[in-house]
């Protein structure tokens, strides 16, 4: 049939083809909700699966948007259907700061350690050895160390107190001993002729310019970490056979100062023992990621890097933009920051913003015109998710018994913790 040239719109022309939709990403994964953009087709997910069919080239994950809007809700609805599709071949590591995640883990047999400061309570000891190979686990706990005692200080370390911390490492390390952040402050505090030599300083030089080391390490042994990190790890995992762990922080959530503290030497003991296991795959959550990435961005983005190599799926919690940006305090730039962590997240998951963060986050995820647009009004439970270079929105599908696990306003409540989060939306 002879059709005569026109000229149209898209607008118009869509009205031609109303049943055009995105081309989705197929079965594989679970079941996590609606694909919207995709003709409300089944949208299903697993970071390694997608690694596997090329869709990504790293299996971490980052999970924005406001309070409230259901991000913990969305990552608690994927560790349980990738349980209940993969069983143990998916292990789960949560770092729980809020303290949410407990009747999640009774439902799907997760242990929980509880850290809380003081004496009498659970221990795990960041200084453990971890399982990979020796030199890596050196480094990890070396730059795991100078990020803490820069956490404490508040700057960067000059080159010789990272130089002793590094060094009084090492020497634990290859006289292969078990050693704690205590002893680390006993042995930089009264540092062995060797050292003293190596670093071409009399004693009394020495101890003077690192004395902000051992004052920033007494001060975590003291009081930061005191009750939690301090000795020697006292709870047992089954890191081979059993499901999973979740690491509850909420016993110092209130605590500004030690909590980023706390989350850095919390992950870092995660990772080590997640580590050095390639047969098996796990997803390592960080809920409320910010508190971590505030003195820990080095830390984090060496972990994402290392996500490939053994198997680590990462995926950072956090609220705003600004959360990889503005509280970086190292002396790092924050813009690199942020573009350093992102790099290594290849699929952003992007929850309802507030009107006065739209603009920041366009740039952070170069968003399109109609995803900024639709970033302001989104509904609870439904996200932009960029996987690679591909987009979908997808309304994340709640049953109605993940509704009473996940269920976070009442836990809140009656926890006490919803008072003084100031900007909870309904
Ligand atoms: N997709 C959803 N369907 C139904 N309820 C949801 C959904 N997402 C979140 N909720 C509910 O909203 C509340 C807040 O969600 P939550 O995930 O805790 O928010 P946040 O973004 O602060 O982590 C919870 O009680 C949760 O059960
Ligand atoms: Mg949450």
């Amino acid at each position: 049939m002879p059709v005569d040239w026109s000229r149209s719109t898209l607008a118009h022309l869509r009205s031609v083809y109303p049943f055009h939709t995105a081309a989705g990403f197929g079965e594989r994964g679970v079941l996590l909700g609606s694909d919207v953009t995709g003709g409300f087709r089944g949208f299903y997910f697993d970071p390694f699966e997608f690694y596997q069919q090329r869709h990504l080239t790293n299996p971490n994950m980052i999970v924005m948007g406001s309070v409230g809007f259901g991000k913990s809700a969305t990552v608690k609805a994927l560790i349980r259907r990738l349980q209940a599709v993969y069983g143990s071949g998916r292990y789960l590591a949560i770092i729980d700061p809020k303290g949410e995640y407990s009747t999640v883990a009774a439902d799907l047999g997760l242990a929980v350690i509880k850290l809380f400061p003081g004496e009498g309570g659970a221990r795990v000891n960041p200084m453990d050895p971890g399982s990979t190979s020796n030199d890596e686990s050196v480094i990890a706990r070396q730059t795991l160390a100078a990020q803490l005692v820069a956490g404490v200080l508040g700057r960067e370390l000059t080159p010789l107190e990272d130089a002793v911390l590094s060094w009084g490492i090492e020497t634990r390390c290859r006289a292969n001993q078990a050693f704690t952040l205590a002893d680390l402050h006993r042995e930089i505090l009264d540092p062995p002729d060797e050292l003293v030599r190596l670093s071409r300083h009399t004693p009394l030089e020495l101890a003077r310019a690192t004395s902000p080391v051992t004052f920033a390490l007494d001060k975590l042994c003291s009081r930061t970490l005191r009750g939690m990190f301090d000795g020697p790890t006292t709870v047992h995992v089954d890191w081979d056979n059993g499901p999973g762990v979740v690491l509850d922080l909420s016993a110092v959530y209130a605590n500004s100062e030690a909590l980023p503290l706390v989350m850095v030497a919390a992950t870092h003991w995660l990772n080590g023992a997640l580590r050095g296991r390639p047969e098996r795959r796990s997803v390592q959550v960080i809920d409320e990621a910010w508190a971590a990435v505030r003195h820990g961005a080095a830390y984090l983005q060496g972990s994402l890097k290392l996500s490939r190599t053994y198997g680590v799926a990462t995926v950072l919690v956090c609220h705003r933009p600004s959360d990889l940006t503005a509280q970086a305090d190292d002396g790092t730039a924050s813009s690199k920051i942020a573009a350093g962590l992102l790099s290594d997240i290849q699929t952003r998951v992007l929850l309802r913003q507030p009107p006065e963060q739209i603009a920041a986050a366009v740039e952070m995820f170069d968003l399109s015109e109609r995803e900024r647009d639709w970033l302001s009004q989104l509904v609870q439970g439904r996200a932009i998710w960029k996987i690679g270079a591909r987009t979908a929105v997808v309304q994340t599908v709640l049953t109605g018994n993940e509704r009473k696990l996940f269920d976070t306003d009442s836990a809140m409540s009656s926890s006490g913790l919803g008072a003084g989060l100031g900007e909870r939306v309904g």
